[in-house]
């Protein structure tokens, strides 16, 4: 163990190269509370068109602006719906994005060519102290390729992209671990295009019923919600009988991931219980490292049991059945 002094010097450091790169068109791996996303400066052609190769991610699929402050909004956005402000000022800095109309300084190359800007404050001491120091907003989607498990630690990163990145700022393992609710508007009306660390529920406790387009490849709207992702390389089922799937793939190498509860009697390989105190934050924050645990094991098939359908259970429910497409 590190005395607390030299971490922070070497995280002080860490930063300041971090500066360095971001300044000279160049991307980064930061860690915020729900993954750790791949960043660039927001205003960097080049820089852009890096992450877009790098993550081997179509051009249609535009990227989150991360901002320092609530304050900055409008920087980035105009016509800001009343409902938006409100939930920004709950939930900033948070696992929320909203998708708001953009100002005319944020190019079409983040937004791929789209009107509208998807944009957080994200709440990771490193990465707010990064943007503190930095006087653009950093462009970052999940630093994974295109369609496989987010990564929550510096080594999901590593592994994923080895050398190809000149720096990964480690800030631990991410407290949330699932990916920022995203929230856009249509008349002013608020819509939610992908469940994430925040709750369909918590956002209907401050502004109310919200529609739900989380399923769709065409909505122009809700570009990069295709059915497929988050997936695992081993093939992956998610079911609410586990037992079935388990007699159904008899002989098998067999990985499970469930909730609260191990399986008796079976012989699995291996078994990953994402709370054994069924709290389903808890379980939230476990799901990507064990999938990504599993993936490792070349097993034959993962069997992943469906959680309880509210809260972050349907969040959860949401990223297993993209898994398992
Ligand atoms: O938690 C997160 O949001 C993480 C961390 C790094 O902040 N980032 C993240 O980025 O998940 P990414 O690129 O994996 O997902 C961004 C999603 C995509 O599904 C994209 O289609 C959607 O945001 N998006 C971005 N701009 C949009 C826009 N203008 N309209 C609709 N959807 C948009
Ligand atoms: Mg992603």
């Amino acid at each position: 163990m590190q005395p607390l002094k030299f971490k922070m010097q070497r995280l002080t450091s860490q930063i300041k190269r971090a500066i360095a790169l971001l300044n000279n068109d160049d991307v980064i791996a930061i860690p915020t509370e729900t993954v750790y996303g791949l960043a660039e400066n927001v205003h960097s052609e080049k820089a852009t068109s890096k992450i877009f190769k790098l993550k081997n991610r179509p051009s249609f699929n535009p990227l989150i602006v991360h901002i320092k402050l609530l304050a900055y909004l409008e920087n980035v956005a105009i016509d800001i719906p009343d409902k938006a402000i409100k939930l920004a000022e709950t939930f900033f800095p948070g696992a929320l994005t909203l998708v708001l109309k953009k100002q005319t300084t944020i190019p079409d190359s983040v937004t791929a060519g789209k009107v509208t800007v998807a944009v957080r404050v994200p709440n990771h001491p490193v990465t707010i102290s990064l943007l503190e120091q930095l006087n653009f907003p950093l462009a970052a989607p999940g630093a994974n390729p295109f369609g496989s498990i987010s990564p929550t630690s510096a080594e999901h990163v590593y592994t994923y992209f080895k050398d190809k990145l000149s720096l990964i700022l480690d800030g631990g393992i991410c407290q949330k671990g699932l990916e920022s609710t995203i929230i856009g508007f249509q008349n002013n009306q608020p819509i939610l295009y992908r469940h994430g660390s925040i709750s369909v529920e918590e956002i209907e406790s401050v502004i109310g019923k919200l529609k739900i387009i989380t399923k769709n490849e065409t909505t122009p709207d809700a570009p990069g919600m295709l059915s497929k992702h988050y997936a695992p390389i081993t093939k992956t089922f998610l079911t609410s009988d586990v037992n079935e799937l388990i007699k159904k793939h008899f002989g098998k190498k067999i990985g499970l991931l469930l909730f609260d509860q191990k399986i008796t009697g079976a012989t699995i390989l291996c078994q990953e219980i994402l709370s054994t105190t069924s709290n389903l934050e808890q379980a939230a924050s476990n799901l990507y490292s064990a999938l990504h645990r599993l993936d490792k094991l070349r097993l034959d098939v993962i069997i992943a049991e469906r959680f309880p359908d509210a809260g972050l259970g349907k969040t959860i429910n949401d990223k297993l059945e993209r898994a398992s497409k």
